[in-house]
């Protein structure tokens, strides 16, 4: 059976992951494309041979679909994601899944209640070097892991969307949470997921340091964000996020365990570098991670795919999504409040 989707949002994540990922599927098929922005929602129609529509809930009507990407701005996530799942869709989700735990919540009981899939654009989990981090770890090479140190930095979203800086990113009813939720959400995903563990307590400084919007006044959502969390069984670390690095794009872990440290994006060449203690050293050449400049495929559309053909749940599934929102969400109000505060506490 071909996955026939549709897709709730025709900006820069549409036109340069979903649609081409989609395109590029034989197992998928792209059927319709919704956006308030009628000439982008035509012309990609056009395009590439679907259907288009203004409002959304008109394409849940009238569209044949299998499956719904919900890749607008963030307020609307849970509201499309909710009707599409509604619907009779298997859902695929951009990050950050929501702006509430109480949406991201309702979000996975409508998911349930309707016997859809709900999946979350978490895509730094498949990039292959962190794919193949995540191998390294399960070996036991590095043995007990200890610290961390993580960073995703950039010049910013007016560089990638496709409304500039007029787009939603630095409107803050529609974005509602700044680099933190935008970067930080993919540094606490992986993190999690690398290290098959929960972030437990969190503290840190989220702030604007530097970005101006369109009309020309410091931007009314975070642009920097330092955050010093704890795991569940102790590892300690920092998340770094900005998005006021103009000397191009950073993406880096670097994991210290008791046997040796892993170095993840920061050798141009080898995307994965573990330095041992004992002196030994592995260099692996393994995929790049993608960059704003540089796409490599996110393999997202081909996960949640195959995951409705073979009828398997995602593994990036709505509760993953929630689990690394919460923490988001944790990080603000600590910020707010200057406390280090536990998650769910
Ligand atoms: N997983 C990733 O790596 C990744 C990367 C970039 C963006 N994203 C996420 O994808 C989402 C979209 O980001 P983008 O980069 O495409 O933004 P963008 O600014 O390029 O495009 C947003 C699009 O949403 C449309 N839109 C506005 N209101 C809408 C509505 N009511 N219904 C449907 N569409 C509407 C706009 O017209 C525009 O075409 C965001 O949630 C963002 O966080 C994820």
């Amino acid at each position: 059976m071909t996955v026939r989707y549709g897709i709730i949002g025709c900006g820069a994540i549409a036109q340069r992951r979903h649609i081409p990922e989609c395109l590029a599927n034989p197992e998928s098929k792209l059927v319709a494309l919704a956006d308030p922005n009628q000439a982008r929602a035509e012309e990609l129609a056009r395009r590439f041979g679907a259907s288009s529509f203004i409002d959304y809930k008109q394409m849940l009507k009238a569209a044949p679909l299998d499956a719904v990407v919900v890749c607008g701005p963030n307020s609307l996530h849970a509201e499309q994601a909710i009707a599409a799942l509604k619907s009779g869709r298997h859902v695929l989700v951009e990050k950050p899944m929501a702006t509430t735990l109480k949406d991201a919540r309702a979000m996975i009981d409508t998911a349930k209640k309707a016997n859809k899939y709900l999946m979350v654009g978490q895509n730094q989990r498949l990039m292959a070097p962190h794919v193949k981090a995540k191998a390294i770890l399960a070996t036991g090479a590095l043995g007990k892991v200890l610290t961390f140190y993580t960073s995703f930095k950039h010049g910013g979203p007016e560089g990638w969307s496709i409304d500039g800086v007029k787009g939603f990113f630095f409107q803050r009813d529609q974005a509602v949470m700044g680099v933190t939720g935008d970067l930080g959400v993919h540094k606490v995903d992986l993190i999690r997921w690398l290290l098959d563990d929960e972030i437990s307590q969190v503290g840190g400084i989220i702030t604007t340091v530097d970005k101006l919007g369109a009309d020309a006044k410091p931007i009314a959502l975070d642009d920097n964000a330092c955050l010093t969390v704890k795991t569940r069984r102790g590892v300690v670390g920092t998340i770094e996020v900005s998005w006021t690095n103009y000397g191009g794009e950073d993406n880096k872990v670097v994991i210290y365990g008791q046997k040796g440290v892993m170095y993840l994006g920061t050798d141009p060449d080898f995307g994965v570098v573990v330095r041992y203690r004992d002196g030994n050293s592995e260099f692996h050449k393994v995929g790049a991670i993608a960059t704003n400049v540089k796409q490599v495929a996110s393999g997202v559309i081909d996960a949640f795919t195959r995951s409705i053909q073979t009828k398997t749940p995602p593994a990036i599934d709505g509760m993953e999504g929630y689990r690394s929102l919460e923490v988001i969400l944790t990080a603000m109000a600590a910020a707010k409040s200057g406390k280090t505060l536990k998650i769910g506490g």
